[in-house]
């Protein structure tokens, strides 16, 4: 029988099968990359808005709080957009006439909202509640970044499902006290900048950040209370008849903390966090 094909067709064919598996790798990994890329996440993007407004001057600048317009985020699933007329409540008096300005006046005049661009946006089908995060210890700079740095606002995060994993798996490394939600410039705690943390009554229901009190300045009293608590009870015979046996101090008592990682485990319990188990299970987000 006659040999239809020459017998450099066989390596040939090898090499053409070789070069279409390359392909087709190349393929899949250019579009994990571009599924993962700022491109589609639009991480790092700043939109237009229908006004230029800079974070940086109306936060670090002028010193207002987050809450001052995004005023649901403790209490709701969103932190809401302000309406014009907080906005109104200064650009009446000041900057009445720059041009920048214009559409918040001709917003104000006519009463339809501006059409701010979202900049973070999820699919529906993830479920997100900004509440549960302020009310358990995570500020917003640990998923908006340096907002009061920011001249126009972009997504510091992907916000994708594997950012979301990657601290509920380990909450501790992300969680700081009440007092510090807001605090753009908070640092985790260090050898030279320690934290002093005491837990206050555990008020009914699911503890939340409130319930520890923390302070970055060394507590006066703190080291002799520490002291009597780290004492054996026996060796306050001193005291002994004076009073019922173990009275503690009434006044909190404060531990130190020199790194997150302490100061971390130690929130994780006395904020109740659940497990990594049960906050990376699927229904925690899709519901
Ligand atoms: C004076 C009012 C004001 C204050 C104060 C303010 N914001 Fe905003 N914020 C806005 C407005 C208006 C927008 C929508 C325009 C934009 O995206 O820049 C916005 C947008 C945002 C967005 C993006 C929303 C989106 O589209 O996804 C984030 C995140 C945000 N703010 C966080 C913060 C944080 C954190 C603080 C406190 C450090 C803060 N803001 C303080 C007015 C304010
Ligand atoms: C507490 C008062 C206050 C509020 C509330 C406020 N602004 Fe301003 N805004 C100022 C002041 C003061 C300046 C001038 C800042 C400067 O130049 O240092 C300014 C400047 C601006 C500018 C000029 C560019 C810039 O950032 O310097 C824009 C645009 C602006 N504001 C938009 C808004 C919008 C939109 C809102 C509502 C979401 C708003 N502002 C709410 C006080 C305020
Ligand atoms: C655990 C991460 C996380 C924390 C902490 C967090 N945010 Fe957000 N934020 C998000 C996500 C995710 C979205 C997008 C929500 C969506 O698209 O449904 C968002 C959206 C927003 C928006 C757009 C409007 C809205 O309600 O969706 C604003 C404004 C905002 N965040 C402000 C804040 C402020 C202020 C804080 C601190 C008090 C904060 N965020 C803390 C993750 C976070
Ligand atoms: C920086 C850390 C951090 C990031 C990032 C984060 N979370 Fe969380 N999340 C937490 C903590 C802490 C809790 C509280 C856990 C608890 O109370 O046991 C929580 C709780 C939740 C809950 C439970 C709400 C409830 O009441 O059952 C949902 C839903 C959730 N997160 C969704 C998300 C989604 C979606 C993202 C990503 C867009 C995200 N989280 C990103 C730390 C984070
Ligand atoms: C902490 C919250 C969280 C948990 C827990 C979670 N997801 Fe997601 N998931 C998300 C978010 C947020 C997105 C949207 C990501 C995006 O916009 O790119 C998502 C997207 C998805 C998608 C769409 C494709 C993709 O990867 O973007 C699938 C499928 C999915 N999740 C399945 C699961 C399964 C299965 C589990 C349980 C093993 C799970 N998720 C647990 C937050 C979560």
């Amino acid at each position: 029988m006659a040999q239809i094909f020459e017998r450099s067709s066989n390596a040939l064919a090898r090499m053409s099968l070789v070069l279409t598996g390359l392909i087709v790798i190349a393929l899949g990994v250019t579009l994990n990359e571009l599924q993962r890329s700022p491109w589609v996440t639009r991480q790092g993007q700043r939109p237009d808005q229908p006004v230029p407004f800079s974070h940086k001057h109306h936060v670090q600048g002028l010193g207002l709080q987050c809450q001052y317009c995004h005023t649901t985020v403790e209490k709701s699933s969103y932190a809401g957009i302000p309406p014009t007329k907080t906005c109104m409540n200064c650009h009446a008096q000041i900057w009445t006439n720059a041009q920048l300005l214009e559409p918040v006046r001709t917003s104000w005049a006519s009463g339809e909202s501006l059409k701010w661009t979202k900049v973070h946006d999820l699919p529906d089908y993830a479920y997100f509640n900004h509440s549960v995060h302020v009310a358990k210890g995570v500020g917003c700079a640990s998923c908006h970044g340096r907002v009061d740095q920011m001249p126009l606002m972009y997504a510091q995060n992907t916000l994708q499902m594997e950012w979301c994993l990657d601290c509920h798996r380990n909450p501790a490394k992300n969680l700081r006290p009440a007092g510090e939600i807001y605090n753009m410039a908070w640092e985790k705690p260090a050898e030279d900048r320690p934290v002093w943390c005491a837990v206050g009554d555990e008020k009914s229901g699911v503890p939340t950040a409130q319930s520890v009190n923390c302070v970055t300045k060394e507590p006066s009293g703190a080291g002799a209370q520490v002291a009597l608590l780290q004492m054996p009870l026996g060796s306050t015979h001193g005291l002994a008849g004076d009073g019922p046996a173990g009275v503690m101090p009434v006044a909190p008592v404060y531990k130190k903390f020199t790194s997150q990682d302490e100061l971390g485990h130690f929130l994780v319990d006395h904020y109740k966090i659940r497990t990594p188990k049960d906050l990376t299970s699927c229904e925690v987000c899709h519901r």
